[in-house]
């Protein structure tokens, strides 16, 4: 890695994003706030700051109010500021749900939060803290999101966009080495090790991020919603700051001679969000541009850790769905994909999901209430063929494996 980096190509001139509400995840320092400040100055209807400091998110939004060449560029513009902490899905849920509460429309998701875990550190969701933060909570939020994106893509008329804040790091994995088998798990693998060595930690979260969305992509089309993500390089931030202390002064000397700005960053977060094509759906860009994957990504066992982890990880989403109402309002494009997906989810600490299947969107009703009111449906008839039996599943019943409803009831 050289000490210089490539300089930035310009945006293309004319970009406004007035009539568009923009969420922004960790816009308190670093590169997020830089990008929050100019997509405010770039005129976006409702810029909200997802951010897990409230205090210091709103303590921001006053000095963007009180800045005039901001509020010169952007009179009517609002800025809302809401609690997201990504160690907890239940903070991910509550930012979801009152999010949907509060705004009919989703245009640019902007997936930045996100940083360095450099020892072992588990958090209260089950998993190590960089696998939640860094990938478990950001396809939990794009996957809750979606259907308002969906919609909102309907009546723009044009895709809505995700952008997730990726890392070239991902190359320096610790899975390329000896992937954890199919029944060992990936997710429960990189949980529970604990020699992994500094940095790859970091790593090995951002490597999931990338092949979560080649295998999204493989499966959900960019009509509607198109789904990328970005490396900016190094980037002079406050990332060193969680660095163990004898690494701190090191790394913040090598960010201040190589770094770039945040500033200087913002062009590539706006290339990714903005300007970057359907091409870049499900695909990595380092700087502006999409290059090839490492060779492990493109090779037949990174292609089969990819498998592995979607196949983890839809069951966990689909557990976290399953207490949801918002679930059954998913779009039927993203309703497949979420099934995909919360296969992921469940395999968490449990037996792992064996096999996954997919069918066109159906809906369901009780036998039971409506006696010979529904046709079947192709795939009904196909399990009754088999004689397997549906059970129902009530919104909010908990309980690992979910289940019944105690009636019995069956589609
Ligand atoms: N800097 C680089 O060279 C570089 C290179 C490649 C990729 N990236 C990626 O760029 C993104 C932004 O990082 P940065 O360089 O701008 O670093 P940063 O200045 O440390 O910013 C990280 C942001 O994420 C937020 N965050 C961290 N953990 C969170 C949590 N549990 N819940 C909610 N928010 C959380 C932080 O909030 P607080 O203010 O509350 O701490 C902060 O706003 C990260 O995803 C990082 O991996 C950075």
């Amino acid at each position: 890695m050289g000490l210089f980096q490539p300089s930035i190509p310009p945006l293309p001139p004319g970009i406004d994003l007035a009539g568009q509400t923009v969420v922004v995840t960790g816009a308190t320092s670093g590169i997020g706030l830089a990008v929050a400040k100019r997509i405010v100055k770039l005129h976006a209807s409702n810029v909200i700051f997802a951010v897990r400091d409230t205090v210091k998110g709103e303590a921001l939004k006053a000095s963007f109010l009180a800045d005039p060449e901001i509020r010169s560029a952007n009179p009517k513009g609002t800025i809302q500021v809401m609690q997201l902490n990504m160690e907890t899905y239940e903070s991910v849920k509550t930012f979801t749900s009152e999010f949907m509460r509060r705004f009919g429309e989703l245009h640019v998701l902007l997936l930045n939060a996100g940083g360095m875990s450099h020892q072992r550190e588990m958090v209260s969701s089950g998993h190590e803290k960089a696998i939640q933060v860094n990938y478990l909570s950001n396809v939990m939020l794009l996957l809750e999101l979606l259907p308002l994106l969906e919609s909102t893509a309907d009546k723009a008329g044009k895709p809505s966009r995700v952008t997730w804040t990726g890392s070239r790091s991902y190359r320096q994995t610790s899975l390329n080495k000896n992937p954890p088998s199919v029944s060992k798990g990936i997710l429960n693998h990189l949980d529970h090790a604990e020699s992994i060595p500094l940095f790859t930690r970091y790593a090995d979260s951002k490597l999931l991020g990338l092949l979560f969305l080649r295998e999204l992509a493989n499966r959900y089309g960019h009509d509607k919603v198109i789904i990328n993500s970005f490396c900016p390089n190094t980037v002079d931030t406050g990332m060193a700051t969680s660095m163990p202390f004898y690494l701190r002064i090191p790394a913040a000397a090598i960010m201040k001679v190589k770094g770039r700005s945040p500033d200087e960053a913002t062009s590539i977060v706006l290339n990714a969000a903005f300007v970057a094509g359907e091409e870049t759906h499900g695909n990595l860009l380092e700087d502006c541009t999409v290059v090839p994957l490492s060779m492990f990504v493109q090779s037949d066992e990174g292609a089969k850790v990819q498998s592995q982890l979607w196949n983890e990880t839809s069951p966990h989403s689909r557990r976290i769905f399953s207490g949801n109402p918002s679930g059954s309002r998913l779009a039927s494009s993203a309703l497949r994909a979420c099934v995909a997906v919360a296969t992921l989810v469940l395999n968490h600490g449990s037996a792992p999901v064996l096999a996954s299947v997919f069918s066109e969107p159906f809906q369901v009703f009780s036998a039971k209430k409506f006696p010979g009111v529904i046709e079947s449906t192709p795939l009904s008839k196909c399990f009754a063929l088999q004689g397997i039996k549906i059970p129902i599943r009530k919104d909010g019943v908990k309980g690992r494996g979910g289940g019944g409803d105690g009636d019995g009831e069956y589609d």
